[in-house]
């Protein structure tokens, strides 16, 4: 006799729309937490289940952002009993294929990041689910959509969730077009967060109370879900599709530069650039981590840019050639030709003795730093902008400020980074001084660049 798994889920709201939604393209939008993601991947594991032979693929952005957050809740809520009982089996992938679930019917869930187009474009689907669909450009989205044509199951279909964004975004103006339906989630969908009868949950308490902390844009769209702008953006130029690029090898002869923002409540920011020979600027590596100190920081700095090459045998088992003076450490990319840091003297002088190299301190002026970086986010001569980040950049994201809904990266903060518009301050003076690290830290590297020694006039 086959053996019955038993499976606990009730959806609600938007989720219980979306189970039996059939239209080409939906969207869950809503605010934080709000059970979007449950949902979606509920569902594809339920057609996967009742279909043999019917492929599905989970994706987003990045493969890494991926692994910290949807394929949890996947393992531990969703397929969980499946897995367990050996229906579902992993499957980690190989240099031409991506990774997946096979299900003992022939099933098979793949699992990757558009940072590898080739891997998870070369099949064709029944479902797709795209998480945080914010974050793909409008061309990734068309190019999945000619991916779903396996015909296992009586419909295609492209799901997608997301927090909102920017109310000009390209997903939004699909969805007024009527080319996408949206369903919107809320708080109230989630039973973990809200009981029957409306009132909350104890965790739903301490999460909505999280929400009910931030502050900006951030709380317009996690806390209430709305698509709105920030109001006094200072970096209006800003187009993740434009400035957010996917990695590419690096040239050796590229020169680097690092830049520093201290902070350890807030978090410590350090920015790899990459120069190229036309001046522009490539953010490649990027560290964002509050609660750590900072010869911690650049212990880990060191792991990340050195390797051993020759080891000295020791066969401890808690050998680490990283931490041995008698292994040969060696450099995998050029050594920063300056490493920029604001100016806490202590830190500075820890990170030097740490890292063996000098520092200098940022020019740290405000209004002409922040003009800097415009002017480089703008177009130049040739159409494109003289400043990029490499969307993969982030080494980990840092669970607290991920659990306190915080931007997690400087490409996180730039579309909440706004000017203080508190009534009697001059206009397009001051940034709001929150979450404003990555910023701070981008400036000087800018600043480094753009704004070179000027001659001092001293008035008599
Ligand atoms: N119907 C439900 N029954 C039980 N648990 C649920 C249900 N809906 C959501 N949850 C739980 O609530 C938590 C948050 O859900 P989920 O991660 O899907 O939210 P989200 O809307 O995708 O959040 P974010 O906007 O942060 O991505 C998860 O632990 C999930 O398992
Ligand atoms: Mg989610």
């Amino acid at each position: 006799m086959p053996t019955v798994l038993r499976h606990a889920y009730r959806p609600w709201g938007a989720a219980k729309a979306l189970m039996n939604c059939r239209e080409p393209e939906v969207l869950l939008s809503g605010p934080a937490g709000t059970g979007k993601s449950r949902a979606a991947l509920e569902k594809l594991h339920a057609m996967m289940l009742r279909n043999s032979g019917a492929r599905g693929l989970i994706v987003r952005k990045t493969l890494v952002s991926l692994g910290s957050t949807g394929l949890v809740t996947w393992r531990e809520k969703v397929a969980t009993e499946s897995i367990a009982a050996g229906h579902v089996v992993w499957y980690g992938g190989s240099q031409q294929e991506a990774a997946a679930y096979r299900y003992s019917n022939g099933s098979t869930v793949v699992v990757g990041g558009l940072d590898k187009p080739q891997k998870v474009m070369s099949s064709e689907y029944d479902v797709i689910f795209v998480q945080e669909a914010i974050e793909l450009t409008i061309d990734d989205w068309e190019a999945l959509l000619t991916r779903l044509r396996n015909g296992r199951i009586s419909f295609q279909q492209l799901m997608a969730d997301c927090n909102p964004a920017h109310p000009t975004h390209w997903l939004k103006a699909r969805v007024d077009r009527g080319d996408t339906v949206m369903l919107h989630s809320r708080h109230e969908d989630n039973p973990t967060l809200f009981h029957e009868d409306g009132t909350l949950t104890v965790a739903g308490r301490n999460y909505i109370g999280k929400l009910d902390k931030l502050t900006g844009v951030r709380f317009h769209r996690l806390r209430h879900g709305r698509w709105v702008a920030a109001e006094g953006i200072i970096y209006e130029g800003w187009n993740p599709a434009v400035h957010l690029v996917d990695r590419f090898d690096i040239p050796p002869d590229w020169t680097r530069w690092w830049s520093i923002d201290f902070g350890f409540t807030n978090p410590f920011v350090l920015q790899c650039w990459a120069e190229d020979g036309d001046g522009r600027l490539w953010l490649y590596r990027e560290i964002y981590h509050s609660r750590r100190l900072v010869e911690d920081h650049a212990r880990q700095i060191l792991r990340l840019v050195r390797r051993c090459e020759e080891c000295c045998g020791s066969k401890a088992a808690d050998h680490d050639c990283h931490d041995c003076r008698r292994c040969r450490l060696v450099w995998t990319e050029p050594r920063p030709r300056a490493v920029i840091c604001d100016h806490d003297a202590e830190d500075r002088a820890t990170l030097e003795r740490h890292l063996g190299l000098s520092t200098s301190a940022a020019r740290k002026g405000v209004s002409d730093g922040i003009q800097a970086v415009q002017a480089r986010q703008r177009e130049a001569g040739d159409g494109r902008p003289r400043l990029f980040i490499l969307r993969d950049s982030l080494v980990e994201r840092d669970p607290e400020l991920e659990d306190a809904k915080k931007p997690c990266s400087t490409a996180e903060e730039v579309p909440g980074y706004v000017w203080d518009q508190t009534p009697g301050k001059p206009p397009k003076e001051t940034p709001v001084k929150q979450d404003d690290h990555g910023c701070d830290a981008m400036r000087y590297m800018v600043a480094q660049k753009d704004l070179g020694a000027r001659p001092r006039i001293r008035v008599m």
